[in-house]
């Protein structure tokens, strides 16, 4: 089998963390002239890093990406705890949190329950993936039943829009969503920052849950054994779904021994030990994506075998920090 041909290839890779191994040893830090980037893997320098008062999540000259700027997506995006560091991150995280410790246990379970059972018979295997986390995370959020639909488009839509390289259509459909979504949390009577970070909720949910329930169903159809809430704490610690993550030299600054010059980017190897993080930018989440995974693979595997619903697992989604499953194409919706 080929190997990952850089850090950004790894996460789509059929089975990278033997290569993640070597490069931890062989080469902890460096700069990867392709890429344009310092690739830090050894487990203690990124632990350095992510505790690193310089290391900021955007890059110091650019807090919103130019394409997002001036745009109703960019404004929200410049008021994410996720894209914000010091005064304003410390400032808004703890409500961000707070929002997050409010919810037991049973009602994730619940939230993900209905929604898994309600989206099974009618998104294919990989839409599922997508949309499980979000319709569960909205009606945790308290969206009405008659809105989760459209909601769980728009967060789609937001998503795609931020994300690097976004087509003008994109960006457009990402500012109508974001318009859409902010009145639905400014309606409950959200100030406009916390409103902003409710988007998050719902986002954060979609790409990195997407791939925690999609690695836990492809590691239940290998076999792996336990109930559901041990497989999917199985793979978050072994088939994570987040492998990286970026930070940004604030100033000129020494990391193992290497002079980082300001301006600079990292990428930071999130696996095998921190796949929620580290740090100030620690995921808040964590909880309940565990809870959120375990209860939404338990309602699929009680509706029916989980190869019925999924088929067989074929490649990752190409994308550079998450891994995300896709299913067999033309996998379709189950029905009883
Ligand atoms: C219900 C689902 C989730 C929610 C609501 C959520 C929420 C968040 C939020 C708000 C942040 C930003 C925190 C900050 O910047 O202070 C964050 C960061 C993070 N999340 Fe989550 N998350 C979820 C699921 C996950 C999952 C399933 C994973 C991986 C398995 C994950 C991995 C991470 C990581 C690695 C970071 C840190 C990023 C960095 O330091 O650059 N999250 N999450």
């Amino acid at each position: 089998m080929d190997e990952p041909r850089h850090v950004l290839e790894a996460p789509s890779h059929a089975d990278p963390y033997a290569w993640y191994a070597r490069l931890r040893v062989s080469r902890p830090l460096f700069f990867d002239e392709g890429l344009g980037l310092w690739v830090a893997s050894g487990p203690w320098l990124v632990e350095q890093a992510l505790h690193h008062p310089q290391l900021r999540v955007r890059p110091p000259a650019e807090p919103v990406p130019p394409a997002l700027q001036g745009r109703a997506a960019g404004e929200v995006f410049a008021q994410l705890v996720r894209m914000n560091d010091g005064d304003f991150h410390a400032r808004h995280r703890p409500g961000v949190e707070q929002a997050i410790v409010r919810w037991e246990e049973s009602a994730v379970q619940r939230a993900a329950e209905e929604s898994a059972s309600d989206l099974v018979t009618r998104c294919d295997a990989n839409a599922l993936l997508s949309a499980i986390p979000v319709q569960a995370m909205a009606r945790m959020l308290g969206v009405p039943r008659d809105a989760l639909d459209a909601t769980v488009a728009w967060v789609h839509a937001f998503t795609r829009g931020i994300a690097a390289g976004a087509s003008a259509g994109a960006l457009q459909e990402a500012d109508a969503a974001t318009v859409a979504l902010m009145a639905q949390g400014e309606r409950e009577g959200l100030p406009h920052v916390r409103a902003a970070n409710r988007i998050a909720l719902m986002q954060q949910a979609l790409d990195a849950t997407a791939g925690l329930l999609g690695n836990a169903i492809r590691a239940a159809l290998d076999g792996a054994g336990g109930d559901a809430a041990e497989i999917v704490a199985h793979v978050a610690r072994t088939d994570p779904a987040i492998h990286n993550t970026r930070r940004f030299a604030a100033g000129d600054l020494e990391l193992g021994g290497y002079a980082i010059a300001a301006g600079q980017g990292l990428v930071l190897v999130l696996v095998p030990e921190h796949p929620f993080g580290r740090g100030a930018h620690a995921c808040p989440g964590d909880r309940i994506a565990l809870q959120l995974a375990a209860a939404a693979l338990r309602t699929l595997q009680s509706h029916a075998p989980l190869s019925r619903i999924f088929g067989r697992a074929n490649g990752y989604r190409p994308l550079p920090n998450a891994r995300v499953p896709v299913f067999t194409p033309g996998a379709t919706p189950w029905s009883p």
